[in-house]
């Protein structure tokens, strides 16, 4: 299992690092000019940003060939827009032929600053929630499950 990962405050490297397999962090990638992968199963983790993947992780996937049996997205996010960034990923998938197997997302400490606290954060978010929900996702990549269906157990928007 190949994950290729972007993180900007260490959430998405802590959901990686939590899911095993060999970790690929794609502003490297980009710097080394890789961009082709094989491997019996291969995911991208990303952040939610501005209620879309990343502009960085959004080129990388235009520009980058997979060759997999089993393809998944995993977004964190820190209060919504994990499934509209799914949907246009999906899409750009699709222009390439590729199917995305399963998509699944963790509800972390929103690195946002202008409009979170992060104290207030790490309060609301609880660690072991985080984790179980990690959890979940290990076992149904483990299982190479098809699955779209979200899981959320915070459900609750917060300003
Ligand atoms: C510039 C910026 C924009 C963000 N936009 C969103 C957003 O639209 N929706 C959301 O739920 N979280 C948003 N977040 C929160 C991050 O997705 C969340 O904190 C994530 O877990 C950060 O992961 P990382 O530490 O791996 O970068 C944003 C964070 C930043 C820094």
């Amino acid at each position: 299992m190949k994950i290729l990962y972007f993180t900007s405050t260490g959430n998405n490297l802590y959901i990686a690092k939590q899911l095993g397999g060999e970790l690929l962090s794609i502003p490297q990638l980009i710097k080394e000019n890789i961009y082709d992968f094989e491997d019996d199963s291969i995911g991208i983790i990303f952040p939610v940003f501005y209620v879309n993947a990343p502009k960085i992780v959004r080129e990388f996937i235009e520009k980058a060939n997979f060759k997999t049996d089993y393809f998944f997205l995993i977004a964190s996010y820190g209060s919504d827009g994990d499934q509209n960034a799914f949907k246009i990923l999906k899409k750009t998938f699709k222009k390439k032929g590729l199917e995305v197997n399963y998509t699944n997302s963790v509800l972390m400490v929103d690195n946002y600053l202008p409009m979170f606290d992060m104290k207030e954060e790490k309060e609301i978010k609880d660690d072991s929630e985080i984790d179980n929900q990690i959890k979940v996702i290990k076992s149904d990549l483990s299982q190479e499950r098809s699955s779209t269906l979200r899981k959320d157990p915070f459900l609750t928007f917060h300003s």
